[in-house]
């Protein structure tokens, strides 16, 4: 079945060769770790805002599996400020110290492991990034899959209506076995700046001798217009002596992060400051938020401003204090 893309794996290996980004600083690094953290990066977050913001101030940190397995889940969850997606943060953490444990148990530096099904088992590893772990990381003969990727296959194949299963067989039917690596990167590039959502450039694409979709783009796959609620939230600042209070919070939204605290209704002798929205893929959030200046301190921990700063806590939050600090 492969050599049916013989041609095709040439074309797109040309075409990466010419117009690959091969400065991307995860793809001129051997070290599994450096990818792996870019992979998780990646998941939710744009290579731009990832390569400019986070990844090298990460890694200055946290410079090897070992650093970050020994480090604070609070040191870990700071470095990822801004990123969103705590969980992301929280499981590679909890990786690093699994495979921390087990490098001290048999009296080795930790590692990552090379096939799919071992990666799988790990926190914040599905099925994509195992997939682009062992591609990259280990040069094993598997495809990757992310959104650009799925709609090339989507506009390939002529699907209008995204099928997992079936975008995976096809992926796997057309990966290049010899050059995974290269073939993949091309794939996420061509993704990226050539198969694009709307207004594709069609004739600049090494796959369009095989594309069925061309001549009608926009309909593989089509897109359906997801419609997010929007929740609205009182958040109530404790003011004392000139210093906010924050918990810590549980749960599984944000949690770890240092925040303010929401309530059903605000206290009458609260002063209402202004309102901060906030975009999640799931909702749209809008917070109210009221400040009630205290004589005697009622809640358990209170922050000066230069204290907020060094606390991991979320874009909202951080938006809120610059509510307050205009408020004052
Ligand atoms: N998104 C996920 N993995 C990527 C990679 N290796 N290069 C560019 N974008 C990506």
């Amino acid at each position: 079945m492969n050599d049916n893309f013989t041609h095709t794996h040439q074309k797109i290996r040309q075409w990466y060769a010419h117009n690959g980004r091969h400065n991307l600083p995860w793809r001129t690094t051997g070290d599994p770790y450096r990818i792996y953290l870019s992979e998780v990066m990646l998941q939710q977050t744009q290579v731009k805002t990832v390569l400019e913001r986070f990844y090298f101030p990460f890694l200055e940190k946290f410079p090897t599996l070992e650093a970050l397995g020994s480090a604070p889940l609070d040191d870990v969850l700071k470095m990822w400020e801004g990123l969103g997606y705590y969980n992301r943060a929280k499981n590679l953490h909890k990786t690093a110290q699994i495979l921390l444990s087990e490098g001290q148990a048999q009296g080795t530096a930790p590692t990552l492991p090379e096939n799919i099904d071992d990666l799988i088992k790990l926190p914040g590893i599905g099925k994509n990034t195992a997939h682009a772990v062992a591609a990259f990381a280990f040069h094993q003969p598997v495809p990757v899959m992310e959104a650009n990727v799925r709609r090339i296959l989507c506009r390939i194949h002529t699907i209008e209506k995204v099928n997992d299963n079936k975008v995976w067989e096809l992926a796997y039917k057309m990966v290049d076995k010899e050059y995974p690596f290269d073939y993949n990167q091309a794939m996420m590039d061509i993704g990226a700046n050539i198969c694009l959502p709307k207004k594709p450039l069609c004739h600049e694409c090494p796959l369009n001798d095989i594309c069925k979709g061309k001549a009608e783009p926009e309909r593989y796959p089509t897109k359906v217009r997801k419609k997010v609620p929007t929740r609205e939230e009182h958040v109530l600042l404790y003011c004392y002596d000139d210093k906010l209070a924050l918990t810590q919070r549980s749960g599984n939204f944000l949690h770890g992060l240092w925040g303010f605290e929401s309530v059903e209704s605000p206290l009458c002798a609260a002063e209402y400051i202004g309102e901060v929205t906030h975009a999640y893929t799931h909702f749209k959030l809008i917070c109210h938020v009221h400040v009630y200046h205290e004589s005697d301190p009622s809640q358990a921990h209170y922050f000066t401003i230069g204290e907020i700063d060094r606390l991991a806590i979320s874009k909202v939050d951080k938006k809120i204090v610059k509510r307050y600090l205009r408020s004052v």
